[in-house]
């Protein structure tokens, strides 16, 4: 099996449909309909698709526990492109999510090379622009943890040289250290169900990280002393690994159920019960008693300059601590949608689907509605030129970065203390 991505790959190209159809990512459509209140991201059509969010979209309805957590690579400054993934972090810890953040300094070690001094010089500004955002949880070093180590040691006794060649492409050449890291990656995911016990964990990324998700989603369910099944008439709770005595305290739990070599028949209970039932007498029996993780997928913001945003490209973003003179350059050099003339303009109107000014506001920088529906509208009506859009949306800019700024100043010592 050939994984068709990449997470490493800095041009990243990512087919969605094919995916989508590949690799079972549902689009996000009908899941949102489930959330009390949508968010922007998913309004917006930025998140595009998701493996299991139901589960979490019921917990944020239900107010029942789950938790969030996602993690950066500190192989330089926080910029524009990761605002969105931070944004989706907090908005979750305000919908009621347990927050987790990881500084994934053991990747950057090992695949980018990065000592371990600048990432911590780095992983303290994405840590300080996340607080400043408005998160609220537990944040760590990868490098720092010892509980996460341990899971990523564990963790690789379910994972061989084949299921990294095939998901990663991982080849004779690949250094160990990178695949000690992508262990490393499958407890970060994992970690917040042994830090504050299991329960439907979310992990916003863009679609290049699907792949581990899916390898985490493997190593999970491998974990898994039995799995649950509901057969319409009875539940069945089948071994997997489980020692013959949680097979049998599974026997004791439900009078009436039926046990047979391998698997106990449970009648008349519901589903929700029996599962975590099943998974309380796991982790008394030594297991971890993980729910799968569940993930939304969001697409990339392209670059200013129209092309693919990246650090390589300066043009293509901007820091939150880029110097004002030169933010404002970038946003009003950046590709437009606009006609070749002023008066063709006024005639036809912009298109705002190609232009990366628009994509910013529809990002970042509008978040109410209608202000932005009256953006599009100005902007196809010919009302307004590429020029004045650009200095407003500037002003946007400008007053995001000096607040974010501020904050970020504000919560310096939140980002020492990690
Ligand atoms: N690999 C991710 C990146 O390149 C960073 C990361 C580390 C991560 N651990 C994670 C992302 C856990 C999501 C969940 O950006
Ligand atoms: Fe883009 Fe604004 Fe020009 Fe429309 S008016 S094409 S949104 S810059």
């Amino acid at each position: 099996m050939q994984s068709g991505m990449n997470p490493w790959s800095s041009n990243q190209t990512v087919d969605v449909d094919r995916l989508f159809a590949e690799f079972g990512i549902e689009p996000i459509g009908e899941v949102v309909q489930r959330l009390p209140e949508v968010p922007p991201f998913m309004r917006r059509g930025v998140v595009v698709g998701h493996r299991d969010y139901q589960v979490v979209a019921d917990a944020i309805r239900n107010r029942t526990p789950f938790h969030v957590l996602t993690g950066f690579m500190p192989s330089g400054l926080p910029h524009l492109g990761h605002l969105m993934v931070m944004k989706e972090v907090v908005w979750h810890v305000q919908q009621g999510g347990n927050g987790y953040v990881a500084i994934a300094d053991r990747e950057a070690h090992a695949v980018r090379g990065i000592s371990w001094e600048k990432c911590r010089e780095f992983g303290r500004e994405y840590l300080k622009a996340l607080y400043a955002l408005g998160f609220r949880g537990t944040t760590y070093y990868q490098s720092k943890n010892e509980r996460l180590k341990d899971l990523a040691f564990e963790a690789s006794t379910k994972v061989n040289f084949s299921d990294l060649a095939a998901i990663y492409g991982f080849g004779p050449e690949t250094s160990l250290a990178h695949a000690v890291s992508v262990a490393t990656q499958v407890a970060d995911i994992l970690f917040p169900q042994l830090d504050a016990g299991p329960a439907p964990t979310v992990v916003p990324v863009g679609l290049d990280q699907d792949p581990h998700l899916r390898l985490t989603r493997d190593v999970a369910h491998k974990f898994r002393m039995f799995t649950v099944e509901d057969r319409g008439d009875y539940i069945s709770v089948r071994s997997k690994n489980a020692p013959v005595e949680a097979l049998e305290a599974v026997h004791r739990a439900f009078p009436g159920s039926k046990k047979y070599s391998g698997h106990v028949d449970i009648m008349g209970r519901p589903y929700a019960l029996v599962d975590d039932t099943a998974r309380e007498i796991e982790i008394a029996h030594g297991g971890f008693g993980f729910y799968l993780p569940s993930s939304t997928y969001h697409i990339f913001m392209p670059g200013l300059q129209g092309g693919k945003m990246s650090s390589s490209v300066p043009e293509s973003l901007f820091g939150f601590y880029e110097p004002d003179t030169s933010v404002r350059k970038k946003v009003m050099a950046a590709m437009t949608g606009g006609r070749m003339t002023l008066e063709e303009q006024r005639r036809l109107g912009g298109e705002p689907d190609r232009c990366s000014v628009y994509l910013l506001n529809l990002f970042h920088m509008l978040e109410d509605d209608e202000e932005f529906a009256d953006l599009r509208r100005r902007c196809e009506s010919g009302e307004m030129t590429c020029g004045q859009c650009k200095k407003e949306t500037w002003e946007r800019v400008q007053a995001f970065l000096v607040d974010l700024r501020d904050k970020m100043d504000a919560v310096e010592h939140l980002a020492d203390e990690v």
